[in-house]
């Protein structure tokens, strides 16, 4: 650990290795009203951690010493902030419901074009090349342009009209895009080019594959059946979508966090604007909150500090993310990529090498399931991992009846306690695993968009701890390029290394 990090919190945190957390809440009387906070319709309790009351203290001086408070002022005021890429960070601009920015207006003015094209296919109005009304809606993206659609249509689904069905086309495998196709009627069919460089391998390539398709069913009417969402739009014209199914976005919106923007595309058509609109809704109350709650009632702080006391002081490299609560089931896929591509880094803002550890690995599941997967793991091996819970109360169950709730709340008391008792070894569960729980008053649009703008500010305030850009993704560019220059003809070419060669060998094609 080297000076980054306060003296202080690294001797709290040797104090605690030998204590119990369960203990704690004997020790500390205000345990729980410094561990949790409640905005939104979102309570979490971060109590079940290995944490005390002058490490939180500590840490929370530790975010004013690295000015997190001027740093969120300075992302929502539209400053450069992305200092890699010269560019804005503006993802809650797309959800203001105003805002002095000067790019606000064009925000403005694409989402009501956006929301008013959806509505025309959503009501039926505008018909395919032979005269058909819209039925089917497939999305061709991948990665921010498909994780944050499906999330949230995933999320309502229940609530989609009879008349209206969807696919998810991100895989270029032949498979999913057949399978698409024995499903759906290409004459009543939307596809939405959805990319925000326009540039994306495998968009492109589903793309054209289902242009193809579409060809023998509609002819050079193809274009009937698709909307581009990109920031080219000379662009999507070249490419020969129309010019009124062009939706714009912006380069100071980033792919993971392009959710709010044209990108929901199929979710208006789908779910209904008003129901959007909601979750747009509900991620502009968690930036107010975000904004003027102070540091140490700040739940996306609070979050912030939590994990980072785990990552920093306590070696925790895995998180696992274990929603209770079907419409959540996609969140934690979304939620890799939202921190793993942003905080994914190893160079501070001085562009030297940093020597403390960032994100950590990311996974989950529905909590459910995962007990029926991987939770013995947790419960039962020494490696140190991290849950955190997402738990929403039945509505209609009482407690008792709450299969999920309980559930949840089991685990997490479960991974605290262990059975210490246990004589027999094999059954011995050595708890004091840390967790923290977040409850959300109901799952609906508006909570659902407040739950992901916590975890978009959480991502962003970890950032301005770790000095680290969390806005660009420079990572992903060198598969891509190792990509385009893999051919047939690699065999013979003695810059590829024995492995490789060997194993396109396995292609039939080469
Ligand atoms: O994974 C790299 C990435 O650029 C993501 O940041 C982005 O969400 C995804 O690929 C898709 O990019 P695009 O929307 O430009 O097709």
């Amino acid at each position: 650990m080297n000076q980054h990090w306060p003296e202080s919190l690294i001797k709290e945190a040797e104090k605690l290795k030998g204590v119990r957390i369960s203990d704690l809440f004997s020790q500390e009387a205000d345990r729980l009203s410094y561990l949790s906070a409640n905005a939104c319709g979102i309570y979490i309790d971060a109590s079940k951690n290995l944490i005390n009351h002058v490490a939180f203290e500590e840490l929370v001086s530790f975010a004013q010493k690295k000015r997190v408070t001027d740093a969120i002022k300075s992302m929502f005021q539209g400053n450069k902030i992305n200092y890699t890429e010269n560019r804005a960070v503006l993802h809650t601009l797309l959800r203001s419901s105003q805002s002095n920015v000067a790019e606000y207006e064009a925000v403005k003015s694409e989402r009501h074009n956006v929301s008013e094209f959806a509505e025309q296919i959503r009501s039926g109005k505008t018909l395919g090349a032979t005269g058909k009304p819209i039925k089917f809606i497939v999305n061709i993206g991948i990665g921010g342009s498909d994780l944050g659609p499906q999330l949230l249509v995933d999320a309502f689904r229940s609530s989609i009209p009879t008349t209206l069905d969807y696919e998810f086309l991100s895989d270029v495998d032949d498979e999913q895009l057949d399978y698409i196709w024995k499903r759906v009627d290409p004459e009543a069919t939307l596809f939405i080019l959805c990319s925000k460089s326009f540039t994306t391998w495998e968009t492109q390539t589903n793309a054209k594959r289902v242009i193809e398709r579409l060809k023998e069913a509609v002819g050079d009417n193809w274009n009937k059946h698709f909307a581009g969402v990109a920031v080219d739009v000379d662009a999507m014209s070249r490419f020969g979508i129309l010019p009124q199914r062009q939706f714009k976005i912006w380069d100071f919106v980033g792919g993971r966090y392009s959710v709010w923007s044209s990108v929901n595309l199929i979710a208006r058509i789908l779910l209904g604007n008003k129901l959007v609109d909601e979750f747009l809704f509900g991620a502009e109350d968690m930036d107010k909150h975000f904004q003027d709650a102070p540091l140490d009632s700040n739940l996306p702080v609070l979050l912030a500090l939590i994990q980072t006391w785990n990552i920093q002081f306590l070696n925790h490299s895995v998180f696992i993310t274990l929603p209770y609560s079907h419409g959540l089931r996609l969140f934690p896929d979304y939620q890799q990529q939202l921190e793993m591509e942003s905080n994914g880094k190893r160079v501070d803002r001085q562009g030297q090498p940093i020597n403390w550890p960032t994100c950590p690995y990311i996974f989950g599941q529905l909590g459910l399931n995962a007990q029926h997967a991987f939770m013995q793991l947790v419960h039962q091996s020494d490696r140190q991992t991290y849950v955190e819970f997402i738990a929403v109360p039945s509505k209609t169950r009482n407690f008792e009846d709450d299969v999920a709730f309980r559930s949840c709340l089991a685990q997490s008391q479960a991974l605290m306690e262990g059975t210490l008792d246990e004589s027999v070894e094999e059954k011995r569960c050595p708890g004091n695993r840390p967790s923290t729980t977040l409850v959300l008053d109901k799952l609906t649009p508006k909570t659902l968009g407040s739950l992901v703008a916590l975890y978009e500010h959480k991502v962003f305030v970890q950032s301005v701890l770790w000095d680290i850009n969390a806005f660009d993704q420079f990572g992903v560019e060198l598969g891509k390029k190792i990509a385009t220059q893999l051919t047939s003809k690699s065999v013979e070419d003695n810059n590829v290394d024995d492995s490789t060669r060997s194993l396109i060998r396995f292609h039939s094609a080469s």
